[in-house]
């Protein structure tokens, strides 16, 4: 029923500007009363992140960025959601206007820049509620103006472990100057050793979240690297800054910031496959990047991918899409006789990983 108003509402939000439509769907999911998410078929629950999961479709980081309306997102269907990023101290963010909808490609380019509410904020909020039901992940960055990088991830980690069931280490934001060369092999190894260091006892799932701009080289290094410092899943991938020539609405494309949706579909799940490839099995991995179909989502699987995010799709084709997409699923699973998401996960990773999606 939720979905149903939410898509009703899609014309009215698209009218107005992308910030303030996104502000306006939080401050309405925020309204909501508690609901309980519909039940999930058994056959969709995926064994990840240290954690059953109901279902495999979750939200992407960027969404809740100020950790507010988690249960109101649980309860339109994911499986999981990511909130924020979050940085220890509030910062701005860029200037306005920072998002741009690039219709005809169903895409997104954003440059919001971290615009954070801090950490305290998010720290008060997931405290409040703390106990309740869902899985639920807080992606996590550097403050612009840090003199310590690293030491600001381990302030979240140190802050958010024991509020929530993971914590995304977004090394691939390229709106902050300078944070995707945390991505290189030297810092990366220093970064991940702080956070592990800094989740101590409460063991909290550590995710590593990567830029799809990597060559195949940089993949190996930050695989070598994730795997030696006991990260425990990897999410492929953030928005790209490359711009595909087949992009229609070429005066928007020229926008500086990270594009999503659509675009992104195929070099993400082709960078998943490949990922894949390398992983071997000793880790889950979060597929995410043009995600707006069950077709997309079951490629995603089929490259690797154990989970899957979306973002972009949401702005575009509402909430009744996650229930489309779950639906989907089951049909892929009943049509190819698997009893479960995991049977399928990689199956096709070779033939991705060559650029043949099917
Ligand atoms: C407006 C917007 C804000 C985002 N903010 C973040 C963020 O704070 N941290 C992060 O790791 N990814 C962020 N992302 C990236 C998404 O989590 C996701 O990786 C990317 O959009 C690709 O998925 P999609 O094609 O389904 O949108 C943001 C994306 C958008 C569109």
């Amino acid at each position: 029923m939720i979905a149903g108003l939410f898509s009703f509402a899609l014309p009215f939000l698209h009218a107005l500007d992308p910030e303030t439509a996104h502000q306006l769907t939080i401050r309405s999911l925020g309204l909501l009363p508690p609901i309980a998410p519909p039940r999930d078929d058994p056959r969709l629950s995926v064994e990840a992140l240290g954690r059953p999961i109901p279902n495999p479709v979750g939200l992407a980081a960027g969404y809740d960025k100020q950790c507010e309306v988690p249960d109101a997102l649980l309860s339109l269907g994911f499986g999981f959601v990511e909130l924020g990023g979050v940085v220890p101290k509030p910062q701005p963010g860029n200037p306005r206007p920072r998002v741009f909808r690039l219709r005809s490609d169903e895409a997104i380019i954003n440059r919001f820049g971290l615009n954070s509410h801090g950490l305290e904020a998010a720290r008060v909020r997931l405290l409040a509620r703390k106990g309740r039901p869902g899985v639920v992940g807080v992606n996590i960055g550097a403050n612009k103006d840090s003199g310590d990088r690293i030491g600001d991830y381990a302030a979240c980690v140190a802050t958010l472990s024991g509020l929530v069931d993971f914590l995304t280490v977004n090394v691939s934001s390229p709106n902050t100057p300078g944070l995707r060369d945390l991505q290189g092999e030297a810092f990366l190894d220093d970064l991940l050793a702080r956070v592990g260091e800094a989740r101590g006892e409460s063991r909290t799932t550590i995710v590593l979240k990567i830029a799809p701009d990597i060559s195949l080289d940089a993949l190996d290094a930050i695989v070598a690297t994730a795997l030696r410092r006991g990260v425990d899943a990897l999410t492929v991938s953030n928005t790209t800054v490359s711009r595909p020539a087949s992009l229609r609405d070429a005066a928007l494309a020229r926008e500086a910031g990270g594009l999503s949706g659509k675009p992104l579909f195929a070099p993400s799940t082709r960078l998943l496959a490949e990922t894949y490839l390398r992983i071997e099995g000793r880790m889950p991995l979060i597929g995410v990047g043009g995600v707006d179909s069950a077709e997309a989502a079951w490629a995603k699987i089929r490259a690797g991918a154990s989970l899957i995010q979306l973002y972009t799709a949401l702005v575009y084709k509402g909430p009744g899409l996650i229930a489309g997409i779950k639906r989907g699923l089951i049909r892929f699973l009943e049509a190819e006789r698997l009893a479960s998401i995991t049977e399928a996960v990689g199956r096709d990773a070779h033939r991705i990983a060559q650029g043949d999606l099917g």
